[in-house]
């Protein structure tokens, strides 16, 4: 095996898929915590301080004001390098946590046991579909009184339409809970509450039939027994087939915020999930142990202090070495990018990293000339594929207090629009132009900078747009039949598409059956 190949197959690339606080955040320091990346609980949860301490992003950030610490975190763990990749949540849920998506190879789906399936999980599953990714899913909050195992289950198989293949299964829950059975191990982990306990500390007891159990807790043994019965009946058992194509999924059970269950989770996204994987481009199909340097930005932080105009893309690498210093060719605007000033990405260390293979990412500081989707190489013409726009979900109409700067407007709104910090969608009817976003911070984002970069005052108004679709028909004169007739619903997105915007649900469902001929689509290529 090439060192390169080698390098590729100790490395896993995922995102936490989640609902808003389903335990995300402590998962994710959990998981650093385990991997030995950081010494203490409580140094990456910094949600409600704004701090993230095992960032060695600090000194970036207070030069860029840029606030990267989070976006990417890699971590080793048992010799396999591993990268987090954040998809923001909350209030900065954006179209960057759904294209974070497709920089990743497997992701974490983590549920809040109370709750079940919750509307942001089925967003985020139906991005990770696209792509057929691998999904490991963590059913948090055990300590709490939490819903019926079995229940969740189902929920999880009719919801998001996937199987579950249940690795481990609890004993117990919240006052009782007294730790899981791992199926495959037949063996019990027992639970034992608190923070920071050490990482060695869950004391292990063979077998599911062990007496020592019906000693140690006997109402709820037996109850587990009784469910496993059930569950070997209703369940599939784990098919790694069947994970790595994305129709199945093991589920694991566990208090995050407890460290319980979370080891076994890393254990399966090492033993499991894919290495980093080929990826398609245009020319060809590109694979990761491949000699020269290939790679695509999924995402781009600009920074939002107007002393600094820098942005950072975020490149996945799909092929061969980056090395500190090489050369790389930005491929749309055919123009050589030194990688000097290129940043990686540890959460364990101050020490910057040299060099990167498939699946890391890396950091390109840029001002303004790099976009979502961009593709870079040593020199081979490669536009890599599969970087999609997502329908938007929230509109708004734009205006400006100063007619004068209608040009400056315009511009704005155009490169902000290339760079997909928004969408802008121009109507054909020649109506105020229209933003898409699928998060509200997003238009919060595109006011103050429309301001510090562009000088425009732009106000934003609330517009009754229910969804976005891009349409597409074979037939051109049908095309054209359908624009003339709907002319009023229809608008120009950034890069010239057509996209029809439906008033509300009813509307967008008599449009389609009206024009059968006439593709609505809910994502687009980057072009
Ligand atoms: P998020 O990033 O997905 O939004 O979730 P986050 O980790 O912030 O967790 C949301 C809340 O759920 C937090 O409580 C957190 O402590 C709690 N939590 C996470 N995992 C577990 C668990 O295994 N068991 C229990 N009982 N709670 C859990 P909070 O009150 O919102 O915040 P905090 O005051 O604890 O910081």
């Amino acid at each position: 095996m090439s060192s390169i190949a080698q390098e590729v197959a100790r490395r896993r690339t995922f995102g936490i898929i989640s609902h808003p606080d389903a335990g995300k955040t402590t998962l994710t320091e959990k998981l650093l915590y385990f991997s030995g990346a950081i010494q203490m609980a409580g140094t990456v949860k910094g949600k409600k301080t704004g701090k993230f301490a095992t960032s060695d992003w600090m000194e970036i950030e207070k030069q860029r004001g840029i606030s990267v610490a989070s976006s990417v975190m890699q971590f080793d763990y048992r010799e396999h390098v591993i990268n987090l990749l954040d998809t923001p949540g909350h209030k900065d849920f954006s179209e960057d946590t759904y294209r974070v998506l497709t920089a990743v190879d497997s992701a974490l789906m983590v549920i809040d046991a109370a709750k079940g399936v919750e509307e942001q999980t089925i967003k985020l599953l139906n991005v990770c579909r696209l792509r057929a990714t691998p999904i490991v899913t963590f059913m948090n909050k055990y300590d709490r009184e939490v819903r019926d195992s079995l229940e969740l289950l189902d929920e999880v198989e009719d919801v998001l339409k996937i199987q579950c293949a249940p690795i481990t299964w609890p004993i117990g829950m919240g006052k009782t809970f007294r730790g899981v059975y791992h199926i495959l191990n037949d063996e019990i982990l027992l639970f034992s509450p608190g923070e920071d306990k050490n990482v060695d500390d869950v004391e292990v007891i063979k077998g599911i039939d062990n007496p020592r159990l019906d000693e140690l807790f006997p109402l709820e043994i037996e109850q587990t027994r009784m469910e496993l019965e059930l569950v070997r009946g209703a369940s599939h058992p784990f098919d790694l087939q069947a994970f790595l194509a994305g129709t199945q999924t093991p589920v694991f059970f566990g208090s995050a915020i407890n460290n319980f269950g979370v080891r076994e989770i890393l254990n399966a996204l090492i033993d499991w999930a894919p290495a980093p994987q080929h990826r398609d481009a245009t020319a060809r199909d590109v694979k990761p142990d491949e000699e020269k340097f290939s790679g695509f930005v999924f995402k781009i932080q600009a920074n939002m202090d107007p002393k600094h105009r820098d942005r950072i893309a975020f490149l996945r690498v799909c092929s061969g070495k980056f090395e500190r210093g090489m050369k790389m060719k930005h491929l749309r605007l055919d123009r050589d990018v030194a990688a000097n000033s290129v940043v990686t990405f540890m959460a364990s260390s101050r020490e910057q990293v040299e060099e990167a293979y498939a699946g890391d990412i890396i950091g390109v500081p840029n001002h303004g000339n790099i976009q979502i989707g961009d593709s870079f190489s040593e020199g081979e013409k490669l536009a890599f594929t599969g970087i999609p726009y997502f329908a938007p979900e929230l509109f708004r109409t734009v205006r400006i207090k100063n007619p004068l700067k209608v040009k400056q407007l315009l511009k704005g709104l155009q490169q902000l629009g290339e760079e997909g910090a928004v969408q802008v969608f121009k109507p054909l009817s020649g109506a105020d132009m229209i933003l898409g976003a699928v998060g509200v911070l997003q238009y919060e984002v595109v006011k103050s900078r429309l301001e510090n970069e562009y000088g425009v005052d732009a106000v934003f108004e609330n517009c009754v747009i229910h969804s976005a679709r891009w349409v597409s028909c074979e037939d051109s004169r049908m095309l054209a039949d359908f624009e003339k007739n709907l002319i009023l619903n229809l608008a120009r997105d950034a890069a010239d598409n057509l996209t029809y915007l439906a008033p509300n649900r009813v509307n967008l469902q008599l449009a389609e059956e009206r024009w059968p001929k006439v593709r609505f689509h809910a994502t687009r290529e980057h072009s």
